[in-house]
C-alpha cells in the first residue's frame, strides 16, 4: 500500500518506520525544514529507543520518503493517517488548528475511496465534525479512528508489542482494510524489533473495533484513568506522612489485587508530558461541553498541580524554613526517563519554583537538557553532569527516574555535598541506603514514622 502519515512526532515517524519496514510506500509529512533534514540524513529529531536505526533501515529501503509536500504525497495514498500535535488551549481545551489544518489539506488531494485515519488524540466529536468537511468536498473518503497508545521512552516497543488496536468508523471495509494493515505490521514485528534492538514479547494482542466516538473516548479515558490512578496515590502518599504510614508498602499491596493492577500508583512529584496534563484538561473540557461536570477529574488535576509545592515546602521546612542561598542540585528535567521531553515536566516546575523561594539551583539532565533550557527562565545553573550538579549541594532533589540518578551510590552522593538532604520526590530510593550514607531521606508519603512520632 501507499501511506501518508501527517506528523512525524513521537507517534507520526513511529508508525511511519514500521510501516515502512512492513514493506509498505510511506510519505512522512514533516512541515518544520530542521526537522525534516534531521529525518532525511537517518535520524529522528528525538531520543527515544531504537528509533534512529529503524529511521536509517527505513531510508535504505527506497520506499521511506520524508517530505514537506502533500502533493504527490497525498494524492498517491490510498491510506492517510493523521498524527499531528494537538497542543491545549489556555483553558485546558485542546487547540485543534492542526488538525483541522492537516485534515482539509489532505481531503482536498485525497482520491475517491482512500481512507482516512485519525491517529492523534482529539475530544470526542471531532471525528463526526471532520466527516462534515468531507462530506462536502463531495468524494468518498471514509473516515477512521485509530487512537494511538504508546508511551514516550517505549514508542516502538509499545508500537509493535500493543495490548489492543482500537478502530472506529461507521465503515466496515475501511475498519478492516486498517485492520489489516496492521496485521502486516505484527507478521513482521519480530524482525523491526531486531532492527530497534528491543526484546520481542510474546503477548496476545486484542482487536477491538467500535464506533467513532467510543474510539475517541477510549483513548482519553485510558489516560485521565491511569492520570487519576496517579493522582489517587498521591493523595493516600499526603495522608500516609501525616499518619505515619509508607506509601510504598500501601500501594505495593494495595495494587496486588488483581481488580486494581499495581501499574501507576507510584507516588511523587507527581504526572508530566505531553498527554496526562492535557488529556485530563481535555476531558474536562469535553465535559462542559456537553454538559457533564467531571469533578473526578478536576480533583485529580488540581491534586497533580499541588505536588510540586507541597514538595518545595516540605523541603523548606527540613531545612528550617527558608531555601534563601540554600544550594540545591535538582536531578532530572524530561518528564520521566529515557526521553528528552520536558513537556510539563516535575523536575523545571520545582526547580523555578525553587529558584523562586531564592534557592541557589543547579540542574542536570541526560538528555533533555536542550529542550530545558528555555523554560529554566536562565535562574537555574545548568551543570555538565551528576557529578558537577551536586558538589557542595546543600540539597539534593530528583525529579526523574534515570538509571544514571537511580544507580549514583548513595555514599559518593553525601561525599560531594556540603550538607545531608535528599529529596526523593520520584520515591525511587531505598530509605535505609540512603540514610546508611548518613543523608537525611525525604520521599512523598515516606516519612510517616516521623510523622506518626509527632502526634
Ligand atoms: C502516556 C500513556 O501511558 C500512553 O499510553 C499514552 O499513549 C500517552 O500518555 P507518557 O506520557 O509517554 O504516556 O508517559 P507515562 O509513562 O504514562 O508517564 C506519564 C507521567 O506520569 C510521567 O511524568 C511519569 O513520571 C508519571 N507517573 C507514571 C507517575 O508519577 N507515577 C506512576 O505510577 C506512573
Amino acid at each position: 500500500m501507499t501511506i501518508t502519515i501527517l506528523g512525524t512526532g513521537y507517534v507520526g515517524l513511529t508508525t511511519a518506520v514500521l510501516f515502512t519496514h512492513a514493506g509498505h510506500t510511506v510519505y512522512a509529512i514533516e512541515p518544520n525544514k530542521e526537522r525534516l533534514d534531521i529525518i532525511k540524513s537517518g535520524r529522528s529529531f528525538f531520543y527515544e529507543k531504537g528509533i534512529d536505526e529503524l529511521v536509517s533501515s527505513a531510508l535504505e529501503t527506497g520506499r521511506f520518503f520524508p517530505t514537506d509536500s502533500y502533493d504527490e504525497s497525498v494524492e498517491q495514498s490510498e491510506v492517510v493517517i493523521s498524527c499531528v500535535g494537538t497542543p491545549d488551549n489556555p483553558d485546558g481545551s485542546s487547540n485543534l488548528t492542526y488538525i483541522y489544518a492537516a485534515a482539509r489539506d489532505a481531503i482536498a488531494r485525497l482520491r475517491d475511496g482512500a481512507i482516512f485515519v485519525q491517529k492523534s488524540t482529539v475530544p470526542v466529536g471531532t471525528g463526526e465534525k471532520l466527516k462534515k468537511i468531507i462530506a462536502t468536498s463531495g468524494k468518498n473518503i471514509p473516515y477512521v479512528s485509530n487512537p494511538e497508545f504508546l508511551s514516550e521512552s517505549t514508542a516502538v516497543a509499545d508500537s509493535l508489542f500493543y495490548d489492543r488496536l482500537v478502530v472506529g468508523g461507521d465503515d466496515g471495509d475501511a475498519l478492516r482494510t486498517i485492520l489489516d494493515l496492521y496485521k502486516t505490521i505484527e507478521d513482521k514485528r519480530n524482525d523491526m524489533a531486531a532492527i530497534a534492538g528491543i526484546t520481542p514479547l510474546d503477548k496476545p494482542m486484542r482487536h477491538i473495533t467500535t464506533t467513532l466516538n467510543s474510539a475517541e473516548l477510549i483513548k482519553v479515558s485510558a489516560n485521565s484513568l491511569l492520570a487519576l490512578k496517579i493522582s489517587y496515590a498521591n493523595s493516600i502518599a499526603k495522608l500516609a506522612d501525616k499518619a505515619g504510614a509508607d506509601i510504598k508498602e500501601v500501594m505495593d499491596a494495595v495494587g496486588a489485587d488483581e481488580r486494581i493492577g499495581k501499574h501507576f500508583l507510584n507516588a511523587g512529584r507527581g504526572y508530566g508530558g505531553g498527554c496526562f496534563p492535557k488529556d485530563v484538561s481535555g476531558l474536562i473540557a469535553s465535559g462542559l461541553e456537553y454538559g457533564v461536570d467531571l469533578e473526578i477529574m478536576q480533583a485529580a488535576q488540581s491534586l497533580n498541580e499541588s505536588m510540586a509545592g507541597y514538595i518545595v515546602e516540605k523541603m523548606q521546612d527540613a531545612m528550617h524554613g527558608s531555601l534563601q542561598s540554600k544550594k540545591v542540585a535538582v536531578l532530572g528535567l524530561s518528564f520521566k526517563a529515557n526521553t528528552s521531553d520536558t513537556r510539563r515536566s516535575p523536575g523545571i516546575k520545582i526547580a523555578n519554583m525553587l529558584c523562586k523561594a531564592g534557592a541557589d539551583v543547579s540542574v542536570y539532565d541526560p538528555k533533555a537538557i536542550e529542550e530545558a533550557e528555555p523554560e529554566l527562565h536562565r535562574r537555574a545553573r545548568i551543570a555538565d553532569s551528576t557529578e558537577d550538579c551536586i558538589t557542595d549541594a546543600d540539597a539534593v532533589l530528583v525529579a526523574t527516574n534515570w538509571q544514571e540518578f537511580l544507580e549514583y551510590e548513595p555514599r559518593l552522593l553525601a561525599e560531594k555535598m556540603r550538607s545531608d538532604l535528599f529529596i526523593d520526590a520520584i520515591n525511587g530510593y531505598n530509605v535505609t541506603d540512603i540514610e546508611a550514607a548518613g543523608l537525611r531521606y525525604i520521599g512523598v508519603g515516606r516519612n510517616g514514622e516521623k510523622a506518626g512520632e509527632e502526634n
